[in-house]
């Protein structure tokens, strides 16, 4: 990590955010998804972020509940997220190397496997592989694993929005040797300008790009070395079809069970050097909607707990007591679930509410709602997706403690349960 980004250096990021006092949450939130996106992204796009935030901030457009619900997103523990480079060193520590080391998502490991073994009998780079699945359930320790696999030392790393323009590619693209892997996080967040001009890319191997000069600019085609490219997205929905298609795998990465999560955590424990005793790690993976990087986390927390108010080990009673001080449900739900469920009930009478509609009346952005929030809750049966909107379900409104499932009234006037 640099010590600067763009022309503002850390010191005088974290004044600028440490000297708010009011809001102070939404604007540490954002400075850290500059700080995180730093390396990725180029400066101007970074800069333009900061001020993009100060600006807001400092006008006082925020209201105060607005600031609540940025404030929940931030404090929120169980965001599938990773919340700060300190955090995300952690997950690095915790990452699987080998694919023999993977947990779970049996089905893509064992196809997976399959082409890697493949492609080094017939000593060919890989063909292309698209990763997809909500946040957190490792598609980028699944990109590094390839790598390690093929043998290649040096994965490149980028993202979607950092490829900019044409030339932000060209530069990595011509620096790949046979059989490098070029991982895209992100990547339905590419540009279309970029997008197109890695089609030829992926497929033959070359590009082609105009140079400036004269009159009219000169067409130059550009052979490339054979390369892997890996794209991780967290909405497969986005991808152009052309984008897709120029994929030879296509891998979806599910929710894990909760005995897959209580293996990683072992795992995590074991390298941590904590002693858990009992089903203290099943219950921490029983809460951990089904996601490696929630349940790392929360390890990390009980993990704190234990050493600070018990003697370092991990009994079922510590679990429950440190979850519960995080106010992490049974079902695993958060402040931030339990607001979104009390919106669509109390607001909208359970639904169907429109997703824009949603994240206006929580002040939350679309897209943590459909990336972080919704996923789990579909999953658990909590939400379901109509055609006219999210619906709350008997199930919500018995975790919720809310009795009255709303009624409808039918064309003979007569009322039915909704459930
Ligand atoms: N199958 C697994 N076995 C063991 N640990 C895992 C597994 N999958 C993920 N993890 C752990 O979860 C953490 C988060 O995974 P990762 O960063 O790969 O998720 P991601 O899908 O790339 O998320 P995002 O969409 O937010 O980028 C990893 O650092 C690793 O510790
Ligand atoms: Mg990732």
């Amino acid at each position: 990590m640099t010590a600067r980004i763009g022309s503002i250096s850390k010191a005088s990021l974290a004044d600028r955010v440490g000297g708010a006092e009011n809001g102070i949450c939404y604007a540490v939130r954002n400075a850290r998804d500059v700080i995180g996106n730093a390396i990725l992204r180029p400066r101007q796009d970074v800069e333009k972020a900061w001020h993009g935030i100060s600006a807001r901030f400092f006008a006082g457009q925020e209201t105060g509940t607005t600031q609540k619900a940025r404030c929940m997103a931030l404090e929120r523990i169980i965001s599938a997220h990773s919340a700060d480079p300190q955090e995300d060193a952690l997950h690095v520590a915790l990452r699987p190397g080998r694919l023999a080391e993977m947990v779970g998502q049996t089905k893509v490991i064992e196809k997976l496997s399959i082409a890697l073994q493949a492609a080094q009998v017939r000593k060919e780079p890989l063909e292309h592989i698209l990763l997809d699945g909500p946040p957190g359930l490792g598609k980028t320790t699944l990109a590094h694993v390839v790598g390690h696999e093929m043998g290649v030392t040096n994965l490149r790393v980028t993202s979607g929005p950092s490829l900019a323009k044409q030339s932000d590619l060209l530069a990595i693209l011509t620096q790949m040797e046979h059989g490098d892997i070029l991982f895209i996080d992100e990547v339905h967040r590419l540009p279309k300008i970029v997008e197109e001009f890695l089609y030829p890319a992926m497929e033959d191997f070359r590009v082609d790009f105009t140079i400036e000069g004269g009159l009219s600019g000169r067409m130059v085609n550009f052979a490339l070395k054979p390369f892997t490219l890996i794209g991780a997205t967290t909405r497969a929905g986005l991808l152009s079809a052309a984008m897709r298609d120029r994929f030879g795998h296509h891998y979806h990465l599910e929710f894990y069970a909760t005995d897959e999560l209580t293996a990683i955590l072992e795992r995590s424990a074991g390298k941590l050097k904590l002693p858990a005793r009992g089903d203290a790690l099943a219950r921490i993976a029983a809460r951990s909607r089904g996601t490696p990087r929630v349940a790392n986390r929360l390890l990390k927390r009980v993990r704190d707990y234990a050493q600070v108010r018990a003697d370092g080990v991990l009994t079922e009673d510590v679990v429950e007591r440190g979850l519960a001080i995080q106010q992490v449900d049974t079902y695993g739900l958060d402040d931030l679930d339990r607001a979104f469920l009390k919106a669509l009930i109390d607001i909208y009478d359970g639904g169907p509410a429109g997703i824009e509609a949603l994240a206006a009346t929580m002040g939350q952005e679309r897209d943590t709602l459909e990336d972080v929030v919704e996923p789990y809750l579909l999953q658990i049966g909590f939400v379901i997706r109509t055609r006219q909107g999210r619906q709350a379900t008997r199930a919500a409104y018995e975790h919720m403690g809310i009795d009255s499932v709303p009624t409808r009234v039918d064309s003979d006037g007569d009322e039915h349960l909704l459930f």
